[in-house]
């Protein structure tokens, strides 16, 4: 069946600071959407892939990106708009598709060929996570602790997420929100499934997290 992809790029990186798109910061001398698409066009079984972008820079991230086969679309104010920009702009098709954070630059090749195989295998999302180190506490508005979680039992999770394609578009039909499109589905009752996560899937989400990301791709 054949697999496309959603690389989501259009996040305005506000956490970052860099007074630029997260997607356009410098990663060893490349922006984060160039490696992460490199990466995506790596794994040969996805076929078509929408690069979702913000509306004003399409132009840009067309020109950074013309030595891959993509299309270039624009997002919306939520992540989930721009998750649903890309689905639009793909072949029906497509089968199974893939949902990327384009701040998950350095994501190997070989985490997209896992999340495929697994929602071949039947599940109706597949999730990267990674088995969480830290305690986690829940609290209350004025920082008091109200619960310590049980951290055998929780994943921090990551993207590529894989879909049916079926799922994905009926997540989406719902119209809520979410930080990542595994939630929809399970909100649906649909089946999720969480495979084993790689460390090269972390996010860039703060400048401590692109120091990291830039020691880790010196050793790539
Ligand atoms: O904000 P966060 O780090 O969770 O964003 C994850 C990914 O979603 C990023 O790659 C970002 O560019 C993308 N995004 C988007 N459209 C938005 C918000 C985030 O494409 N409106």
């Amino acid at each position: 069946s054949a697999v496309a992809a959603i690389v989501v790029a259009a996040g305005q990186g506000t956490r970052l600071g860099a007074g630029i798109p997260k997607a356009l910061v410098p990663l060893a001398g490349e922006p984060l959407v160039v490696h992460a698409v490199r990466r995506v066009r790596a794994c040969a079984q996805i076929g078509p892939v929408a690069v979702v972008a913000p509306g004003d820079l399409l132009a840009q991230f067309a020109a950074l990106l013309t030595d891959f086969e993509v299309s270039v679309v624009a997002g919306g104010v939520e992540r989930t708009d721009s998750v649903g920009a890309g689905l639009a702009a793909l072949p029906a098709t497509s089968q199974v598709v893939l949902v990327h954070d384009a701040a998950r630059a350095l994501t190997p090749p070989a985490l997209f060929d896992a999340v495929i195989e697994a929602v071949r295998d039947g599940a109706d999302a597949v999730v990267p996570g990674i088995a969480v180190s830290d305690t986690i506490k829940q609290v209350d508005a004025a920082g008091h602790v109200v619960a310590t979680l049980d951290r055998s039992v929780l994943r921090a999770v990551q993207t590529p997420q894989g879909f049916t394609r079926a799922a994905l578009t009926a997540a989406h039909a719902s119209g809520d929100l979410a930080t990542d499109d595994a939630a929809l589905v399970e909100k649906a009752g649909g089946v999720v499934r969480v495979i084993d996560g790689s460390p090269l899937a972390a996010k860039v989400t703060t400048e401590t997290d692109l120091a990291l990301l830039t020691h880790l791709a010196a050793g790539l």
